[in-house]
């Protein structure tokens, strides 16, 4: 009797020691030394992980795609039915046939008009939508996250900010979600529709997250270059911006390949999705076969994301180009926009760079789309655009996401900060 207790003790100290160290191993990734708060990284990278992970178990058994699991997930952990707070009035409604949640500044400023800032949230054109609450569809316009910051940015920036749910991958791919942004922007850009929320016509942004950031910038471009537009974006505010799919080797993809949260091949996932390509490319696409020297339709865009220009000494360190010689032109037929400026602002024409607003780009040096944003700041400074730089070097990519409740992540406060800053004297 006394025998069999302690064997079962001895087997269960043994059980608990192994689950012990394989939870630790699961948690554990190796991080820059830079980062701070390692291990709310690392633990916010493990739920991740896991998430992400059982969603590709999920799509190989066949059972249901794997973004239906991710957005299964923060549907349940995230999504919060529209609330009103001290200083801000929040609503859904609808613009030009799209949900859309407006967070007003309810501050008396005396007749005087607000500021207004159209937001585009991040997630690969495919996280967060379908859901349930209450009856009623709610949608990542609604995770908790983008609530914090848009009610923030409504209250410190006397603002009416519109955050708009596009649709997502993979019910939706290119141009749908630019489609959908696009019509979100010139329902907000009409004058009688400023005027109903009070909004100052010569006050208007536009600025997103990640792929919300590339709609931003694709948005802000076609905006830009209509003549017939009454009314233009005074700014276009980037952070960590997703703008190109013909190089993933550029040297923060290389460097940054293994860093949390966004590892390289689930953004060459994420642009497959948007762009409506075979999952089996993911291989094809991160050798950059895709971009091969025998490429010839590339030719007018390769000065466009040459980044052994673009870019500085200190960021190419010593990285190389990854450019094969011989590559296949399958993906870019099958994948138009590829090429296509709407789904890659990065290949817009020095033209269309030359009619940007002033921009706001944040990069982490921790991300494989810091250079995205590098090369894009500097095309836009080549046209004569004035361009503000916020770069963290300890930042990693969705670092601002985790600012709020419950990670309360010191970079991510920060880049808030700078963020909203910036968009108060400038916009
Ligand atoms: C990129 O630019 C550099 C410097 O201007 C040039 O030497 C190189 O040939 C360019 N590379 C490509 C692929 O165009």
């Amino acid at each position: 009797m006394l025998q069999g207790s302690h064997t079962e003790m001895h087997l269960f100290l043994v059980i608990a020691f192994f689950l012990t160290v394989a939870t630790a191993y699961y948690i554990y990734t190796p991080l820059p030394s830079a980062i701070s708060e390692p291990w709310k990284v690392m633990l916010l990278d493990a739920g991740i992980r896991f998430v992400v992970k059982m969603g590709y178990l999920v799509d190989d058994l066949g059972l249901s795609h794997h973004t239906r699991v991710l957005n299964f997930a923060v549907d349940h952990l995230e999504v919060l039915a529209p609330h009103s707070s001290e200083g801000v009035s929040v609503s859904d409604t609808v613009f030009a046939g799209l949900q859309v949640r407006v967070f007003e500044s309810t501050r008396e400023l005396r007749g005087q008009l607000k500021r207004g800032l159209l937001y585009f949230h991040g997630g690969g054109w495919a996280i967060g939508s379908g859901s349930k609450w209450k009856g009623e569809t709610t949608t990542n316009i609604g995770m908790r996250s983008y609530d914090q910051l848009c009610r923030r940015m409504a209250q410190e920036l006397d603002a009416v900010i519109v955050s708009v749910d596009y649709r997502l991958a993979p019910d939706v791919v290119f141009p749908g979600q630019y489609h959908d942004a696009i019509q979100a922007a010139w329902h907000f850009l009409q004058p009688e529709v400023l005027a109903r929320y009070s909004v100052d016509p010569g006050r208007v942004g536009v600025t997103g997250d990640s792929a919300g950031a590339n709609l931003g910038a694709a948005v802000a471009h076609e905006v830009a270059m209509d003549s017939q537009a009454p009314i233009k974006f005074r700014v276009q505010a980037l952070i960590y911006p997703v703008l190109q799919a013909l190089d993933f080797n550029t040297p923060s993809y290389q460097q940054n390949q293994a860093v949390p949260i966004l590892y390289r091949p689930l953004m060459a996932r994420f642009w497959l999705e948007y762009l409506g390509g075979d999952p089996s490319y993911i291989q094809p696409l991160l050798a950059n076969d895709h971009a091969a020297l025998d490429v010839s339709q590339l030719t007018s865009h390769r000065d466009k994301l040459n980044w052994t220009r673009l870019l500085p000494a200190t960021v190419r360190k010593n990285y190389e180009p990854v450019v094969p010689l011989r590559g296949s032109v399958q993906m870019l037929e099958e994948l138009p926009g590829l090429t296509d400026p709407r789904a890659a602002p990065l290949l817009a024409e020095q033209e269309v760079l030359t009619q940007a607003p002033p921009t706001y780009i944040l990069t982490c040096e921790h991300d494989v789309l810091r250079d995205d944003g590098l090369m894009y700041g500097r095309r836009l400074e080549e046209a004569g655009v004035a361009v503000s730089y916020d770069h963290h070097e300890d930042g990693f990519h969705g670092c601002l996401s985790f600012a709020f409740w419950p990670a309360y992540l010191e970079v991510g406060i920060r880049c808030v900060q700078n963020y909203i800053c910036w968009l108060g004297e400038n916009l």
